[in-house]
């Protein structure tokens, strides 16, 4: 563990969930660059659970980096079920950060992940029929964890974001309106975005092994994220401890 996460007092483990009840959307991509961000930049352990009961990319991506001999740092199990809650429990003692990708259109299985998670990540682009899909995923997530005691951070990360940029500001006027729909809504969107890049796309359709490059060893902006990800618990670490005073 590096000395910034030592002292960040993130949670043990820090359960992250991915959701949107869209599918195609970068959950996966998503969760395999930010499990590659935990394991290379902190050296954590990271577990990624493939819940999502339609499309099992995931699982099926994790099985053929590891059929080419590439080096995979973090684990993957494929638990696409309601229980979700009990693959998490069971695995929280050995690992620090749990990521789920809660798959698209379940929201059952979306729902079960969400009492147990420390974030909440609703992953959309810009389209305006994924953003769309923001408000039904974050009411889900709402009533989920009304039955739960755990405080769950929700904020929004923006995937496959047109890049146009002026004088170092995209201004691209998709990604511009779409934010500022989110932000209007109230959302606490991610400062930190994905780009709408081919090299995202051929990280997990591309080639692997024989010479190919491992397509995580390259964070991207995914480094980012992650940083922003664990920023509050880094905060609330070296927040001052103001002694109480009493008034005499
Ligand atoms: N930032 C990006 N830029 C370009 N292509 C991307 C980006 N992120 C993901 N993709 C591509 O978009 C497609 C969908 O991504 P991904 O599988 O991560 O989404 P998902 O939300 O998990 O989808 P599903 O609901 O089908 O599981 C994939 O082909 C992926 O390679
Ligand atoms: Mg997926």
């Amino acid at each position: 563990m590096t000395k910034s996460v030592a002292s960040a007092n993130l949670p043990e483990p820090l359960v992250v969930t991915l959701g949107n009840l869209k599918g195609g959307v970068g959950k996966t991509t998503s969760a395999f660059f930010l499990a590659s961000y935990f394991t290379t930049v902190h050296e954590l352990r990271v577990l990624v659970i493939d819940a999502d009961p339609l499309s099992q990319t995931g699982y099926s991506w994790y099985r053929r980096l590891l059929k080419a001999n590439v080096t995979v740092p973090f684990e993957l199990i494929a638990f696409p079920s309601r229980h979700v809650h009990d693959c998490i429990t069971d695995n929280a003692g050995k690992y620090d950060v749990i990521i789920v990708d809660a798959g698209g259109e379940s929201a059952d299985i979306f729902k079960a992940a969400v009492p147990s998670s420390d974030e909440l990540l609703l992953v959309t682009s810009v389209s305006p029929s994924e953003v769309k899909r923001v408000p039904s995923t974050y009411r889900a997530a709402e009533e989920a964890a009304a039955e739960s005691d755990k405080a769950i951070r929700v904020r929004v990360l923006m995937t496959k974001v047109p890049v146009t940029m002026k004088n170092g500001v995209n201004v691209s006027t998709e990604y511009r309106s779409q934010r500022g729909n989110l932000e209007d809504a109230g959302y606490d969107v991610f400062e930190a975005y994905v780009s709408a890049w081919k090299w995202y796309r051929e990280a997990a359709d591309g080639e692997v092994g024989d010479g190919a490059e491992n397509p995580l060893e390259d964070l991207g902006e995914y480094r980012q994220v992650g940083e922003e990800l664990i920023q509050p618990y880094l905060d609330a670490a070296l927040a001052p401890r103001i002694p109480l005073e009493v008034p005499a």
